[in-house]
C-alpha cells in the first residue's frame, strides 16, 4: 500500500497554523463602495435587483457615506442619476450636474473618506449608450472630449479620482491631458481598462436607469472571449496616464485579473459587478447558499486573483464581518 511522505494536511490541523500559512487576506484598506446618488430630498428607494442597495438623494447619500466610513471603509464609487437625460448628455458634465452637487456635498461634510467618480454617459443620455451617436453607433472622438470634460467638473467638484467606464479608445490620454492643463495634475485615474461587454450589469442598469434604449455596448466594451485584447487594453492606458488598471467584471474573469497582476506593475483594481452581487443574494433569499460565505469567498478569490482593490456592492456588509 502507498502511503506519502510529504502531507500538505500537517498545516491545516488547527486554525492557527492555517492562520500562520494563509497567502491572501481581505481588508477594508482593499473595498470601495459604490453608491447611487438621485435628485431629490429624503429619497432612499430600493433597487429590487439588489438588495440592501438604494437609489439615495444627497441628504440620504450624505448618511451612506458616514457609515462607510464608520466601518473603515476608505472610498466610495459614486453614480449619477439626473432628472433630465438628452442626446448630449449633458448632466454629465454641468457644473450643478447630480453628481458634482454630490462630491461638493460630501467633501463639505464628510472629507475623511476618498470619493471616486464614474466618468461616463449612459446614465446622462436619452439613449442609454456611453457617448455621443453618429450613424447609428457611438462616435469616438467626439465622445472623449466629452468625457474629459466630464471628468474636469467632478475634479473642479473636489473629487479625489475619477473613473472613466466608457470603453472609448483614448479616454484616459484625453482625460489626463485636460485634468492637467487645468491644474488638476495630483487627481489619479482608476482606469475601467478592460471592461467586458457582460450580461452581468444587468441589475446595475436598473440602479442607474442606464440601459441602451436599443443595440448593445459591443462596440465598445469587449468580447468576453478575449484575454490578450485585455492586456492590449490596458497597455495602452499605462502609456496614456492610467494610475490604476480595473478588469470588470471580476469572478468571470479571474484570469484576465491574474495576467494583468503579473504584467503591470500598477494596482490592479477588479469590479465585483451588480450580477456578481445579485447572483449570491438571490440564492441565499432561497436558502440555497451561505449568502456570507459565498460573499466572503468571492471576495478573497479576487484578491487571491491579484486585485489590490475590489469594488464592490458587498463592502459594507464584508467590513461588518471583518471588524468582528
Ligand atoms: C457605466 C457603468 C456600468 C457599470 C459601471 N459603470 C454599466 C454598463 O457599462 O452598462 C456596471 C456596474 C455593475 O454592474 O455593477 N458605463
Amino acid at each position: 500500500m502507498y502511503f506519502p511522505d510529504y502531507r500538505p494536511r500537517r498545516l491545516r490541523k488547527n486554525a492557527n497554523f492555517r492562520r500562520m500559512v494563509r497567502e491572501t487576506n481581505l481588508s477594508v484598506d482593499n473595498m470601495v463602495y459604490p453608491l447611487f446618488v438621485t435628485e431629490g430630498k429624503g429619497v432612499k428607494k430600493p433597487i429590487n435587483s439588489m438588495p440592501g442597495n438604494f437609489q439615495l438623494s444627497i441628504d440620504y447619500l450624505l448618511r451612506a457615506v458616514e457609515e462607510t466610513k464608520e466601518l473603515g471603509i476608505l472610498a466610495v464609487l459614486l453614480f449619477g442619476i439626473p432628472d433630465k437625460k438628452d442626446e448630449a448628455a449633458s448632466g454629465a458634465f454641468a457644473k450643478d450636474g447630480i453628481v458634482q452637487r454630490a462630491v461638493r456635498t460630501i467633501k463639505d461634510k464628510a472629507p475623511d473618506i476618498l470619493v471616486i467618480t464614474d466618468v461616463c454617459l449612459c446614465e446622462y443620455t436619452s439613449h442609454g449608450h456611453c457617448g455621443m451617436i453618429e450613424k447609428g453607433d457611438v462616435e469616438n472622438d467626439s465622445t472623449i472630449e466629452v468625457l474629459a470634460e466630464t471628468a474636469l467638473s467632478h475634479a473642479k467638484a473636489g473629487a479625489d479620482m475619477v473613473a472613466p467606464s466608457a470603453m472609448m479608445d483614448g479616454q484616459i490620454g484625453a482625460i489626463r491631458e485636460t485634468l492637467d492643463e487645468a491644474g488638476y495634475d495630483s487627481i489619479p485615474i482608476m482606469s475601467y481598462a478592460a471592461k467586458y461587454a457582460s450580461c452581468f450589469y444587468g441589475p446595475f442598469r436598473e440602479a442607474a436607469e442606464s440601459a441602451p434604449q436599443y443595440g448593445d455596448r459591443k462596440s465598445y466594451q469587449m468580447d468576453p472571449a478575449n484575454g490578450d485584447e485585455a492586456i492590449r487594453e490596458m497597455t495602452l492606458d499605462v502609456e496614456e496616464g492610467a494610475d490604476i488598471l480595473m478588469v470588470k467584471p471580476a469572478l468571470p474573469y479571474l484570469d484576465i485579473i491574474r495576467r494583468a497582476r503579473e504584467e503591470f506593475d500598477l494596482p490592479i483594481a477588479a469590479y465585483n459587478v451588480s450580477g456578481e452581487f445579485s447572483m449570491i443574494k438571490a440564492a441565499a433569499n432561497l436558502g440555497w447558499l451561505d449568502g456570507e460565505k459565498a460573499m466572503m469567498e468571492s471576495l478573497l478569490s479576487i484578491r487571491r486573483a491579484g486585485a489590490d482593490i475590489i469594488i464592490t456592492y458587498f463592502a459594507q456588509e464584508a467590513a461588518k464581518v471583518l471588524n468582528k
